[in-house]
């Protein structure tokens, strides 16, 4: 992770390899394999103040890349810490195009700093990074990084909206096909006499 960081010239939070066992250790991680079980990628959860995960160190194997695997991985952890965490907020930041996509289709939007976590032990991960003398400079109020979140109580609305909308979806269907059929049968009423369409506007609206 720390040599493909370097590779693209951005910086990382360097975690010990010990820290990272750990994760696998507690079922905080998603490890990707090919068929033959060849290595392909890797993830895991960190957790802040009780309220903030975040789904760090994504990495996938070169000869694996630009095939969906990232994808995969990142769509599995974020399953793995909404199960796991379901009231917590889900971060990200990140200078990779690609993990922005990823995150954006999951659902995260862009933020600014002050919406992340402020346990200082997350920022105090940005030390190993190349970026951190810019970091501070602007009082950790900005960097490279585009900060992405992901609320589940933002989403929560839009979810109960639609399974709402499912559980009713055979009531409106119905309901649109009685209208339907009442402005058909205007609709020739009307070629008869104008005034009868505003009677069907009255009824679609009704
Ligand atoms: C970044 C990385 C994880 C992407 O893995 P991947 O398996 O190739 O990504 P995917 O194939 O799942 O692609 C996901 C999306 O990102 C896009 N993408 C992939 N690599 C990209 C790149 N280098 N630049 C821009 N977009 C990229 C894909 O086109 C795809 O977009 P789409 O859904 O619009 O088609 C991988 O290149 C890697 O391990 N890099 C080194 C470590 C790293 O940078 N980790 C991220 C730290 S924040």
């Amino acid at each position: 992770m720390e040599a493909s960081a370097k590779a693209r010239g951005t910086g990382i939070a360097k975690r010990s390899p010990e820290y990272v066992a750990h994760k696998m250790e507690e079922g905080k991680a998603v490890i990707a394999l090919s068929g033959d079980g060849t290595w392909a990628g890797f993830c895991y959860i960190e957790t802040w103040e009780g309220e903030y995960v975040a789904n760090s160190g994504l990495i996938v194997s070169p000869q694996f890349r630009k095939g969906g695997v990232a994808k995969a991985i990142k769509q599995r952890i974020f399953e793995l810490s909404r199960e796991k965490y379901p009231d917590a907020k889900l971060f990200g930041l990140t200078t990779g195009l690609a993990v922005m996509k990823i995150n954006s289709d999951l659902g995260y939007e862009p933020v600014t700093y002050s919406e992340l976590t402020q346990d200082e032990k997350f920022w105090a991960g940005c030390q190993s990074c190349v970026n951190y003398d810019i970091l501070m400079s602007k009082e950790r109020k900005n960097c490279l990084c585009t900060a992405m979140l992901f609320d589940p109580k933002e989403h929560a609305v839009v979810e109960e909206v639609t399974k709402e909308f499912a559980k009713r979806k055979p009531v409106f269907e119905r309901l649109l096909r009685f209208k339907q059929n009442r402005f058909l049968k205007r609709l020739t009423i009307d070629r008869n006499g104008g005034r009868k369409l505003k009677m069907f506007f009255f009824n679609l609206l009704s």
